[in-house]
């Protein structure tokens, strides 16, 4: 819960898609930060101080020289007194006015007074976007420390089509949690494997597994808020893409043996959260199979183990964790998989993980480690491996 008692100030500017910063501070508030929202004039004109400040539960700060205003929350402490500065959306006129020094309302008097982290999710027409003022600006500001997510691409208010949208709200929310996040693993190339394999019987059939891909992904979205460059091998899932991470989307267990073959000599740490199936059929038919049998019987034949195969290629000291996923004899079982496959760490874990948002395990390394980790969500679960391989 990286947004838990942290101090957030919300400036909202006028554009059309201030309507948006309303979900921004729920989502915000709903991880447990406590929002102080500015608005400017403009902002105003779009949405109200009501809704702002009814889903902070804050007052909503909009005017300089508010004498009511200042003895609450003065300029001073919207400034100084948070871990984290949100401008969203940005327009290019609050763009323009931080990036040359210019403090002439309560927003851009705030962004001259910061010292946390200042986080611009700019929202604008394309051709504004494309401006080499508002680009020179935005260089400045990057040039000095201030971070920025977005603009995406799509249709805009104005409409035309092209970049300019505001990044969506859960980009916005993950770039915020990465502010917020020490950079440990900065340096590091992470490789993580997630989800289940697809073993075809013919095209339109295969054999696989309950895995949904939840835990690999959470590693890989915290290895990369932690600063890690982060390769993520994923077998057939249906959530979305995490941001900022190299995608190699796979079906088969030999597709997952390939990609991580290609990927492991460059990474320094790699995280096997992948079901990847152990058997696939020995004969994949390349027409549907009719039902003309009474009885069908599928031959099956083993399939290399990737996690295995990486641990006879470690050259370079990296650090390998598998994991265990066991119905009996858990930490007895995790142990022997631990050593049969060169691993640093093996987490261990039983079928009820399996496309769930928690996961109960224990965590196993080679130096005898053994934590039993209460039941968790997935996101807490992925840090604390990370914290572990980092010992
Ligand atoms: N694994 C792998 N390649 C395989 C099978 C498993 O890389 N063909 C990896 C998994 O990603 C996991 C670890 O090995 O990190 C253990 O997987 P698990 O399914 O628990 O065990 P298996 O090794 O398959 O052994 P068993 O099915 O006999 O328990």
């Amino acid at each position: 819960m990286i947004l838990k008692n942290k101090r957030i100030t919300l400036g909202v500017t006028g554009a059309i898609s201030a309507y948006k910063a309303l979900e921004l501070t729920r989502l915000l508030v709903k991880e447990g930060a406590e929002v102080c929202p500015v608005m400017t004039r403009s902002a105003t004109e779009f949405i109200t101080p009501l809704s702002l400040s009814t889903l902070s539960k804050n007052p909503v700060s909009t005017e300089l020289f508010d004498l009511t205003g200042e003895t609450k929350i003065s300029h001073i402490d919207l400034a100084q007194a948070c871990d984290l500065i949100i401008v969203a959306p940005a327009t290019a006129n609050i763009i323009g006015k931080a990036a040359n020094g210019l403090a002439d309302d309560l927003l851009s008097t705030i962004l001259m007074a910061a010292k946390a982290p200042v986080l611009f999710a700019p929202s604008m027409n394309s051709q504004m976007w494309a401006n080499g003022a508002l680009q020179e600006n935005v260089r400045k500001l990057k040039s000095r420390g201030c971070l920025f997510v977005g603009p995406s691409e799509g249709d805009l208010a104005c409409g035309y089509a092209g970049t300019g949208r505001l990044a969506p709200i859960d980009e916005i929310l993950e770039a915020a949690k990465e502010a917020l996040t020490p950079q440990d693993l900065k340096g590091e190339k992470v490789l993580v494997t997630a989800g289940p394999t697809r073993e075809p019987i013919d095209p339109v059939r295969y054999v696989s597994n309950a895995s949904s891909g939840k835990m690999g992904y959470a590693i890989a979205k915290a290895a990369r808020r932690r600063g890690a460059e982060v390769v993520l091998v994923s077998g057939p899932s249906f959530l979305p893409r995490p941001e900022g991470v190299t995608f190699v989307p796979v079906r088969s267990a030999e597709e997952m043996l390939d990609a991580c073959v290609r990927h492991f000599p460059q990474s320094t740490l790699v995280i096997m959260a992948a079901a990847v199936a152990d058997y696939r059929p020995t004969i994949s038919y390349p027409s549907k199979v009719k039902k003309d049998a009474r009885v069908l019987s599928i031959e099956m034949e083993r399939t290399e183990d990737v996690l295995k195969k990486l641990g006879t290629l470690k050259k370079k000291g990296q650090t390998l964790i598998g994991f265990a996923l066991e119905t009996d004899s858990l930490e007895e079982n995790a142990k022997k998989k631990l050593k049969d496959k060169g691993l640093d760490l093996v987490v261990a874990n039983t079928p009820a993980g399996l496309d769930s948002d928690t996961n109960q395990v224990t965590i196993l390394g080679r130096d005898g480690l053994v934590d039993r980790l209460t039941p968790l969500p997935k996101d807490e679960v992925a840090d604390m491996i990370l914290d572990k391989a980092l010992r």
